[in-house]
């Protein structure tokens, strides 16, 4: 029998609702597809922080890479500012193991309507591929001058040739696999060095994928088209930040955060993938047992897929899907009633 050590970093807010229901699903998974997932936890969270100062100890990479595969809630919480969260966990594990690609995939799921009026589940189906490793998201820069009238910021952004040749690819590879197109998100326009840079590149790429069907668009009309036509969408490759922004503006024109999954992914399996929900630790319902599970539950999936157990992530998928539509125990985003718990124990209760 196969068996998988799994990292679990639940972290703060609703992070940890969440990953305790999409664990649930998981390890009712293994015993009907018959693997094992061996759990430990970790306890890496801005809670933490408060305690220690650290959001994860010094050895905290080292002792994440022995594991196959890490389940992560979310961090993030009033009080402690959001750069410490993201620069002392998640940004630094995504960099010490190349997780360079960053899935976001979004769809419109059954019993859910869009924000978007009178569009179906057909023409809601994308996947944005997000650079995870460099780009706009570096620490190059400085604050001079500090309180004097002549005050300054710098903020450089970096973008190396195989940082972005290896995303593009990627994305191309999957488009092959999907309907066969893919859409870069520009703006050579504005960005003259970096964005001029990256558009040569793709059409590098392009060339060697005669099949898939590419384009390139602006990000910000990229944006609007994501809102008026988003059935023209399938793929859609970005920067590190062009990314961020477009997932969580996919995310929302589907069914919402409480929706979207997320892998990110070192595809060279050199190094343990991470998995987690779009969305963040949400304060504002932290506690209250009604934060929707269904994106880290599909976030857990993701993670059975890229351990190679694709059965179980589909029964997973399929499973979210009937429960869905079943409508019974939806959560307040969803327009229900139902709870963190019940959804949870509805999807494991009713897998196959
Ligand atoms: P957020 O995603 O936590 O919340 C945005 C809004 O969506 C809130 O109104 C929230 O209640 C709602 N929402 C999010 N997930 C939901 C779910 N599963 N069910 C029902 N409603 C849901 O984003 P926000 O408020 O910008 O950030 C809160 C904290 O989370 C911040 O500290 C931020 O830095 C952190 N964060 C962490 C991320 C991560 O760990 N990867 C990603 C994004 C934000
Ligand atoms: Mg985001």
């Amino acid at each position: 029998m196969n068996s998988y050590r799994i990292a679990s970093i639940p972290g703060d807010g609703i992070g940890v609702d969440v990953t305790v229901e999409a664990r649930k699903v998981l390890d009712r998974a293994a015993e009907l597809h018959g693997f094992g997932l061996d759990w430990t936890e970790f306890d890496w969270s801005c809670e933490r922080f408060t305690k220690t100062g650290k959001m994860m100890p010094g050895d905290g990479i080292e002792q994440l890479s022995a594991f196959d595969g890490i389940l992560l809630g979310a961090v993030g919480f009033p009080g402690v500012p959001d750069h410490i969260s993201l620069w002392g966990l998640l940004i630094p594990v995504r960099r010490a193991f190349s997780q360079y690609v960053n899935l976001r995939p979004v769809r419109l799921l059954p019993g859910t309507t869009s924000a978007l009026a009178g569009r179906t589940a057909e023409e809601l189906e994308m996947v944005i591929v997000r650079e995870n490793s460099e780009g706009e998201y570096s620490e190059i820069g400085g604050r001079h001058n500090s309180g004097q009238p002549s005050e300054f910021v710098l903020q450089e952004s970096v973008f190396t040739r195989v940082g972005v040749e290896r995303i593009i690819r990627y994305a191309f590879e999957l488009a092959r696999t999907r309907t066969g197109r893919v859409c870069s998100a520009t703006k050579s326009n504005g960005l003259i060095h970096s964005m001029p840079f990256w558009d040569e590149i793709f059409a590098e790429i392009a060339v060697e994928f005669p099949d898939v069907h590419s384009e390139q668009c602006h990000v910000d009309a990229l944006a609007a088209r994501m809102v008026q036509a988003p059935d023209r969408l399938d793929v859609v490759v970005g920067s590190n930040l062009f990314g961020d922004i477009l997932s969580d503006l996919a995310a929302a024109v589907t069914g919402g955060l409480g929706m979207a999954p997320s892998g990110n992914i070192n595809p060279s399996g050199d190094f343990p993938s991470m998995f987690e929900a779009v969305h963040g630790s949400a304060p504002d319902i932290a506690g209250q047992g009604i934060a929707n599970p269904v994106a880290q539950i599909l976030a857990g999936a993701m993670l059975l897929d890229h351990l190679g157990e694709t059965v179980a992530a589909q029964a997973i998928n399929a499973t979210v899907e009937k429960v869905l539509a079943g409508g019974t125990e939806l959560t307040p985003d969803l327009g229900g009633t139902g709870t963190t718990a019940r959804l949870g124990s509805a999807v494991a209760d009713s897998l196959s």
